[in-house]
């Protein structure tokens, strides 16, 4: 496996690589990751390449975030790609991605009003910038992004449409811890009675889905399941959004429909988590 850390080299290359599947993170890398990863082998069969970038966007970081205190692993993460089957991972520091004197981004003006977006303004706009950024550096044919972000995965399949690149977009599961927890970099900034809450908000986002299925579709009753669950089982947690919305427009819906998302995001003390459900389709 090689390691890149400049766009003169990635160019290079480029050049030799074939046909390409990339897998784009912040590194601090878990099994979710390595799902991906393992997918994108998956995918590539003998033939093709499989490309990881590790890269802590500055530009998705709000003021108050956690850009800082984003935890650094290089070593371990290129371990764990090495492992998982991945041909190159390129890590570049953050002179090499964008200019002092930059003056071009990407505004993302419709699925980035709701849910995350809603409470994290300029968020998604960072990261389709640097994830156009990276596609036009590493000219993938495909690219693998986690379930658990679905507004990304949506906001990522959209700017594809719109913006016409090339790159197929594969959306893979969420990984879960066996209590349920969706695996998560940020997890690790939860103390332990935190960490033993967390599974609430998918068991919560469980009990919703199996009201839906047993005949209820009414959003105010089936968000107050999850409320409910919250509050009596994640008494640390403070909800930001509980949300039922349509699975490609990410707006929010009266009634539940097959294939529709109840998505959720909860504070902790110094963690915010995001979970999300799809309903049957
Ligand atoms: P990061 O949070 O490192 O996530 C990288 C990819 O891993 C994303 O596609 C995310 O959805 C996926 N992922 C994270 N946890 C997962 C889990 N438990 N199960 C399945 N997939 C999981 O998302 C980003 O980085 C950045 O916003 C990025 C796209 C790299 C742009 O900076």
């Amino acid at each position: 496996m090689t390691l890149i850390e400049n766009v003169n080299d990635l160019r290079a290359w480029r050049r030799t690589a074939g046909k390409v599947l990339f897998v784009p993170t912040m590194g601090a890398l878990h099994d979710g990751h390595a799902t991906l990863v393992r997918e994108a082998r998956k995918l590539a069969g003998k033939e093709a390449t499989v490309a990881v970038s590790i890269f802590v966007n500055p530009l998705q970081f709000g003021p108050n975030e956690d850009f800082d205190r984003y935890p650094r692993t290089l070593e371990a993460d290129m371990a764990l790609c090495e492992a998982a089957g991945a041909d190159m991972v390129f890590a570049p520091p953050v002179k090499e991605v964008y200019y002092p004197d930059r003056s071009i981004q990407i505004l993302e003006k419709s699925l980035s009003t709701v849910l995350c977006g809603a409470s994290r303004p300029g968020h998604f706009d960072g990261v389709c910038t640097v994830v156009a950024k990276l596609f036009n550096l590493v000219q993938p044919d495909e690219s693998v992004f986690g379930k658990k972000d679905y507004q990304q995965l949506a906001i990522i399949r959209r700017m594809v449409r719109d913006l016409d690149f090339p790159v197929t977009i594969h959306g893979v599961e969420t990984v879960r811890e066996a209590d349920g927890l969706a695996m998560s970099s940020r997890n690790r900034y939860l103390s332990a009675d935190e960490r033993a809450q967390a599974p609430a908000l998918r068991a919560a986002l469980v009990k919703a889905r199996d009201a839906w299925r047993g005949g209820v579709t009414g959003s105010s009753r089936l968000l107050s399941l999850i409320h409910e669950h919250l509050a009596s089982a994640a008494p640390l947690g403070r909800e930001d959004y509980v949300s039922l919305v349509d699975q490609q427009t990410l707006q929010p819906l009266e009634l539940a429909r097959p294939g529709s998302l109840i998505a959720l995001a909860v504070f902790f003390d110094r963690a915010r988590l995001i979970d999300n459900i799809e309903l049957d389709k």
